[in-house]
């Protein structure tokens, strides 16, 4: 494994992601990795992937689905683990090591821009693509990184009422502070950007693929060991994350309120593997044009 650093100049919602949301991922960790692991479980066994390929994990961020990959493609095949946040990629090398994955290289770049060798037979990204800046600047891309005839696999979010994991939590906070302003720091589109697939569908066309194709994912997601765990991850990360984080000192007068509300809401979702709730999204499926 070996790591490069591309030099182009980072964007705003990149530079967000290295400065604000790293080290609440990293702090996170455990239910980003395992929780939503539990969501693309339902996708990897129909992945149009098979041992020999090269792959191309975009927006890898920790890097576990890259090492699945890499596993699936074997060792005559090779993943590319692309994310735009290093200290992402510090684990994901350090997890492939003590795995004994060796065909695998984590790069620090914008998949937006970085220039693919048109050599990949797949192209995969988990919850990655919907915080492109140029969403489809970004899928044209990850499409010039594919050989004629290769396919893309992205999952990403349905809307917010599809996502209680997420949504519930903001509602809530939503009552006690107010919403992110106009000038709010943001982490790109978001993740409910690619919901719509008449959008997405246009996307992709212009994008230059073809076959596109949706599938409906639905899944429980681990969202907390237990309720404390889970108000916290939810303060921090994703739409409830950013209104709590905008509204700076308000919080301190009113997160006695919000946390007996959010934990009200987070008990009846407590199982004896931790608190669970529904989530959703979509696998979109294109293929690059032989
Ligand atoms: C919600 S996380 C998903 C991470 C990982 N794929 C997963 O499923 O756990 C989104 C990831 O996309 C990365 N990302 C966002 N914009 C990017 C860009 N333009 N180029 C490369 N990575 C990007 C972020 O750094 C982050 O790791």
């Amino acid at each position: 494994m070996n790591s490069e650093v591309a030099a182009a100049p980072r964007s705003q919602y990149v530079e967000f992601w290295n400065t604000v949301l790293v080290p609440k991922f990293v702090r996170w960790r455990h239910i980003l990795v395992d929780g939503l692991t539990l969501h693309s479980a339902e996708v990897f066994p129909s992945l149009a992937v098979k041992k020999g390929d090269k792959v191309v994990d975009a927006g890898c961020g920790f890097g576990d689905t890259a090492i699945q990959l890499a596993r699936l493609v074997g060792p005559t095949g090779s993943v590319l683990a692309m994310d735009c946040c290093d200290g992402f990629l510090e684990y994901g090398r350090k997890d492939a090591k003590a795995a004994g994955v060796t065909n695998l290289t984590f790069l620090e770049a914008d998949v937006q821009t970085y220039p693919f060798e048109p050599v990949h037979d797949f192209c995969f990204s988990r919850f990655g693509t919907q915080f492109f800046e140029n969403p489809v600047a970004g899928l044209r891309n990850m499409r010039k990184s594919l050989r004629p005839g290769g396919t893309m696999t992205m999952i990403v979010w349905r809307g917010i009422k599809d996502n209680p994991w997420l949504g519930h939590a903001k509602e809530i906070v939503l009552k006690f502070l107010p919403p992110p302003g106009e000038n709010a720091q943001t982490c790109g589109p978001g993740p409910f950007s690619m919901a719509d697939t008449g959008v997405v569908t246009k996307q992709l066309e212009i994008a230059g693929y073809k076959d596109i194709e949706f599938e409906q994912i639905d899944a429980q997601v681990f969202v907390g060991r237990d309720l404390d765990d889970a108000m916290g991850f939810q303060l921090a990360i994703g739409p409830a994350g950013e209104v709590y984080r905008e509204a700076g000192k308000l919080t301190e007068d009113r997160h006695d309120d919000i946390a007996g509300a959010l934990k009200a809401e987070l008990v009846k979702n407590q199982r004896p593997e931790g608190i669970m709730m529904d989530s959703s999204s979509w696998k979109v499926t294109a293929r690059n044009p032989v």
